[in-house]
């Protein structure tokens, strides 16, 4: 039997990331579970109207992705408790600049650079639909092909009812491989 739980937002785990930006001229970091992927060319990253970094991203357009693992959790989880508003996070990690001038948290394995290509505005949020200009990725999770390979990155999720972070990294099946054999 099924229950109709009402109007729920369940599409969870999605990745968490922290997101990076220029502040009158210091880095910022906040933490972010509402992205996603947008065609083939396009990430969103969703932050609610009153947080610190949002105006920094406005300003320069330009902000950094960078996917959380379980090496920087602890600092992403603050990066999420705490706003630059009243606490300067300036420092919550060694920072490098980006080609397009993004802050990239040097600990992260992971980072994306990204454009402001647009915002979708609702009431209550900035939706930043961003292109990727760059990716930084530490050889350790790069494969022999060269690509990310997750099972060495085991980035973290996120689910909102619970209110966890959830571990990744243990492959199923390679995609159309069991599909195919029934089809
Ligand atoms: C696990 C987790 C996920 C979060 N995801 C989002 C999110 O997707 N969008 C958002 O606007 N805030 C999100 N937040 C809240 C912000 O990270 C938090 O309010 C932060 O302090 C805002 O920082 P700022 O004001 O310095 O920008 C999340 C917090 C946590 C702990």
């Amino acid at each position: 039997m099924k229950k109709d739980i009402g109007s729920v937002l369940a599409l969870y785990p999605t990745p968490a990331v922290v997101v990076g930006a220029m502040v009158d001229g210091k880095p910022t970091w906040t933490l972010v579970a509402h992205v996603g992927v947008i065609g083939h060319d396009r990430i969103l990253v969703s932050l609610a109207k009153p947080h610190y970094i949002n105006a920094g991203i406005k300003e320069t357009g330009a902000l950094s992705v960078n996917v959380v693992d379980e090496g920087i959790l602890e600092q992403a989880d603050c990066a999420g408790c705490v706003s630059g508003a009243k606490t300067d996070k300036s420092e919550l990690f060694a920072w490098s600049a980006g080609a397009d001038d993004a802050p990239l948290a040097d600990e992260a394995k992971l980072t994306m650079e990204c454009t402001v290509e647009d915002v979708y505005d609702t009431k209550n949020f900035d939706n930043f639909i961003c292109s990727i200009g760059h990716t930084y990725a530490d050889e350790e999770i790069l494969g022999e092909n060269g690509k990310i390979d997750y099972d060495a990155f085991k980035p973290v999720l996120f689910e909102m009812p619970g209110y966890t972070y959830l571990k990744t990294g243990e492959t199923i099946a390679k995609c159309a491989s069991f599909g195919k054999a029934r089809a």
